[in-house]
């Protein structure tokens, strides 16, 4: 059993119902129907939001609970959404065909030649038009230079954790725009924010950005 399953267990409703505010922001720029993909979704707090709008939704997660979670509450709420207990990066995602795909606070937990893979798949997952939004820890989050201490160091900015046999890589914010060139930058900010939504406060160094795939 992976982590975030063990995490998903202990607890319900582990990451809150706090929608990411750029997507809310943005959520204008969709249309009617416009469908949408949330991959590592957790317990679904982003897909819900555009659900409850009415839009076709996907979400991937390969914790069976949170999407179970997921389910549960999109009962709860009266709304339907497809959801799919998949690792993300095995995932196909079909080719022109969504308006909105959310990667949010997963980006990091990959090496950086499957991070490549999963943009890339999103990036033709995409019509012309159709907006990425990802969330992702830069290298000012306090567990960069916890893993500078701890983990085994890759490269620059990716580290390999031993004791669960997994990676973990910290952005720049030119690194993350280099995969995005032609494409329309609608928001891109970094910040160093306290997060009260799981276990005691404590702070993350974020890179938020929401770019929209132009023609040609
Ligand atoms: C920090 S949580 C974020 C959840 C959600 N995106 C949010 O922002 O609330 C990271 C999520 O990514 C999922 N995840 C990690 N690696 C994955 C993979 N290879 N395939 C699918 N999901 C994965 C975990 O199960 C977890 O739900």
């Amino acid at each position: 059993m992976n982590s975030w399953e063990k995490a998903y267990r202990k607890t319900d409703n582990l990451w809150g119902d706090r929608v990411d505010r750029s997507l809310i922001e943005y959520s204008s720029l969709l249309n009617d129907g416009d469908p949408v993909l949330d991959l590592g979704m957790g317990e679904g707090r982003n897909a819900h939001y555009f659900a409850a709008k009415g839009h076709p939704v996907t979400g991937v997660d390969y914790s069976s609970s949170a999407v179970r979670r997921c389910q549960e509450l999109c009962i709860e709420s009266g709304f339907e959404m497809e959801t799919i207990v998949a690792d993300m990066t095995q995932f196909p995602v079909p080719s022109s065909s969504y308006s909105l795909i959310i990667i949010s606070n997963v980006l990091n937990f990959f090496h950086p030649d499957e991070i490549q893979r999963i943009i890339q798949k999103a990036i033709s997952g995409l019509v012309v038009g159709g907006m990425i939004y990802i969330q992702a820890f830069n290298r000012n989050d306090p567990a960069y230079a916890r893993n500078e201490k701890m983990a085994k160091k890759v490269d620059q900015g990716t580290f390999y954790r031993e004791k669960n046999d997994t990676y973990i890589h910290f952005f720049t914010l030119d690194s993350l725009l280099d995969y995005f060139t032609g494409f329309e930058v609608l928001v891109v900010t970094e910040s160093y924010r306290l997060d009260l939504t799981h276990g005691e406060p404590h702070h993350h160094g974020i890179i938020e950005m929401l770019v929209r795939k132009q023609a040609g």
